[in-house]
């Protein structure tokens, strides 16, 4: 049986009094059974969310890594940093880091090699822009950039993989996809995956959605038979809806 996760990606928010006061409104609601709930708070703030969520089932996971192991990449992180704090889960491929910090799938599938030979779980994230949904080639984008960045792992890899399915248009945006154009999308990568490793490899990863998730679409969405969760940008800066996403399955 595959997992349901729900992911809150913090992006550049919170500072550390932020990231505890945030915490301590996470602590007070109660977790859902059979949902895996993560945060990813800056690198600055991970050691203290780690710390303080150490009696919780919150995981706590990083938004981003480097590939290499160390060496001279001022500013960059380690995935053998993160495990030293205890980062278990890395997100990688996230549409902001390919647009603005020229992340290609070439890069990606070395930074998806680094997390796994460091026992790491990876969040990997993929979606197509506006523009390919306009002409149709929602589909031709989505398959490249997983096929690109993923499919040169062996099947037990996939144990370690999430996939999460994030429409650009629709991440920040307001605007979502909606639960049909979601499952569609999602089915679809089930099949990718399937086509290549076997239908249980398939039906045992997880896909999450991102893209303007919120309280009031998630059980929609999350009702879907191939989707598996979400990874949330916005609404995950407030516990209360968070958590309302958390339980909507
Ligand atoms: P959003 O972000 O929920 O604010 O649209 C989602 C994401 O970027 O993961």
């Amino acid at each position: 049986m595959r997992k349901k996760i729900v992911a809150g990606n913090w992006k550049m928010n919170n500072d550390l009094a932020q990231t505890e006061t945030l915490i301590t409104e996470l602590k007070a609601q109660s977790n859902p059974a059979e949902v895996e709930v993560m945060i990813a708070p800056s690198f600055t703030n991970l050691w203290q969310a780690f710390n303080s969520l150490k009696d919780d089932s919150i995981e706590v996971i990083a938004q981003n890594m480097h590939f290499a192991e160390s060496g001279a990449y001022t500013g960059e992180i380690s995935a053998a940093m993160l495990k030293s704090l205890g980062i278990k889960t890395v997100i990688l491929g996230h549409s902001e880091r390919r647009a603005y910090f020229n992340e290609t799938d070439e890069l990606l599938a070395k930074k998806v090699d680094a997390a796994l030979a460091n026992d790491m779980r990876v969040i990997f994230c993929f979606g197509e822009e506006l523009a390919d949904r306009k002409s149709g080639n929602e589909e031709v984008v989505v398959e490249s950039q997983i096929k690109n960045a993923l499919f040169h792992l062996g099947a037990d890899a996939f144990k370690h993989i999430v996939l999460a399915y994030e429409p650009v248009w629709a991440i920040g945006t307001g605007e979502t996809a909606s639960p049909e154009q979601a499952q569609d999308m999602h089915a679809f990568i089930r099949k990718t995956v399937a086509d290549t490793y076997g239908n249980d490899v398939a039906n045992n990863v997880s896909i999450l959605y991102g893209g303007s998730c919120k309280p009031s679409n998630a059980k929609e969405i999350f009702s879907k038979p191939d989707v598996d969760g979400g990874l949330i940008g916005g609404a995950a800066l407030n516990a209360a809806d968070f958590y309302a996403i958390a339980n909507a399955f």
